[in-house]
């Protein structure tokens, strides 16, 4: 099939793009290169196999044409800015790359004869905002809303019951959870997903909206300091400086290895997953702590994070993937395990060149309000 990737260059787009290719479709990127992921050059593993667009989402008439040029019949579009406290202060690139990109899409697609079938978006796990909970004395399943103000100003970071107040259990986050967005990334991603699946179903073109959880593997920019979380603890330990951990480090998240994100966009081609939302994930928490500690144990460095008992706006506390869904329908397994994946990323950033721009980032958060 001829295949586009937009962001086919960066980190989750490049590995699929590699996977395509060895499924023998034709495949062709497009991407801007945005300069905050890549530095200005084009990266060492874009896949030759591929015909590459260096041009933006934004930009229609070049997207029209690579559309109509090489008969695209299945898009994944995944072509983003990607950092979750920066998009609350660049908020026009923010909603301009992520929801005016996708409706440049979805526009192109519906006026024009194109030979499009399907369409997978890269949602994001960030649309649930607080995950799922248990109160054991209420008996009762919940979805918080964010911690207060209050509360973490005294460093209780525990979510507790509305309720009883007592501190409740973090439970797997089912695709039914409500969308409950804290950043102009998030409702970003929530737009892309809608959009896609509103104009998908009243054209019949069958689209999927996979929701992806942290993923984080080789190739992901250790120079973006904005995003992913592992490649920015794994940047800072290479550059011999202590990870910094916000909160108390015992807040927890679901890592998800690139190549099972690439399982679950291959799957999503079944007709099973047409205009369906799936959770992507390992199903699994993990601390933010531990992995800051296995990345260093890994990479044979005596580095102790710095835990700042301080907090980020916005931040949840839990969330990981009830991934039943996706298991049953499409037969998704991760197969890669957290420790494994960690081995992988080492190995990979050993020869790899990592700008630390943690300060810098962190100072902006600090002078917009956000830390
Ligand atoms: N990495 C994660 O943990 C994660 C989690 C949830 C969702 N996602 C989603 O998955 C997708 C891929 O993310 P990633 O982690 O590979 O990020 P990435 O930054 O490595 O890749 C995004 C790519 O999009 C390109 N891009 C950015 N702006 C563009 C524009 N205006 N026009 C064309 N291309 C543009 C970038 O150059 C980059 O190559 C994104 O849609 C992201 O929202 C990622
Ligand atoms: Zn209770």
């Amino acid at each position: 099939m001829n295949i586009l990737v937009t962001g086919g260059a960066g980190f989750i787009g490049s590995f699929l793009v590699d996977e395509l290719i060895k499924r023998k479709h034709k495949v062709v990127i497009y991407d801007v290169l945005d300069n905050q992921v890549h530095l200005g050059k084009i990266p060492y593993y874009l896949n030759k196999k591929a015909e590459f667009v260096r041009a933006d989402i934004r930009d229609y008439k070049l997207l029209k044409k690579t559309i109509l040029k090489y008969k695209i019949e299945v898009i994944y579009h995944l072509a983003a800015k990607v950092g979750v406290g920066q998009s609350q202060y660049q908020i026009k690139e923010y909603i301009d790359v992520n929801v005016g990109g996708t409706s440049n899409l979805l526009d192109i697609i519906v006026n024009n004869k194109t030979t499009v079938k399907k369409l997978i978006v890269a949602s994001s796990m960030s649309t649930y905002g607080e995950g799922m909970y248990y109160c054991r004395k209420c008996n009762k399943e919940f979805q918080p809303d964010l911690r207060s103000k209050e509360q973490l100003d005294k460093c209780l970071w525990e979510v507790l019951c509305p309720e009883c107040k007592t501190v409740v259990e973090a439970k797997p986050t089912t695709e039914t959870a409500k969308q409950v967005c804290h950043s102009i990334y998030a409702l970003s991603k929530k737009v892309q997903e809608e959009m896609c699946l509103i104009i998908g179903k009243t054209y019949n073109i069958p689209t999927v909206a996979l929701r992806f959880f942290n993923v984080f593997g080789p190739r992901q920019s250790l120079s973006n300091p904005y995003t992913g979380v592992a490649a920015i603890f794994m940047s800072r330990i290479k550059n011999n400086k202590p990870p910094i951990i916000f909160e108390d480090g015992l807040q927890t998240r679901d890592f998800v290895y690139v190549t099972d994100v690439v399982q679950s966009c291959i799957l999503a081609l079944k007709s099973q997953a047409d205009y369906k939302v799936y959770n992507v994930g390992c199903g699994k928490p993990v601390g933010i702590l531990d992995v800051a500690k296995t990345i260093a144990k890994v990479y044979g460095k005596d580095i102790k994070p710095e835990i700042r008992n301080k907090y980020r706006k916005g931040d949840i506390r839990h969330c990981f993937a009830d991934i039943t869904k996706i298991k049953k329908e499409l037969g998704f397994k991760p197969k890669i395990s957290f420790e494994d994946g960690i081995k992988k990323l080492v190995l990979w950033a050993k020869t790899t060149e990592a700008k630390d721009f943690y300060e810098q980032a962190e100072k902006e958060l600090q002078q917009k309000g956000l830390l």
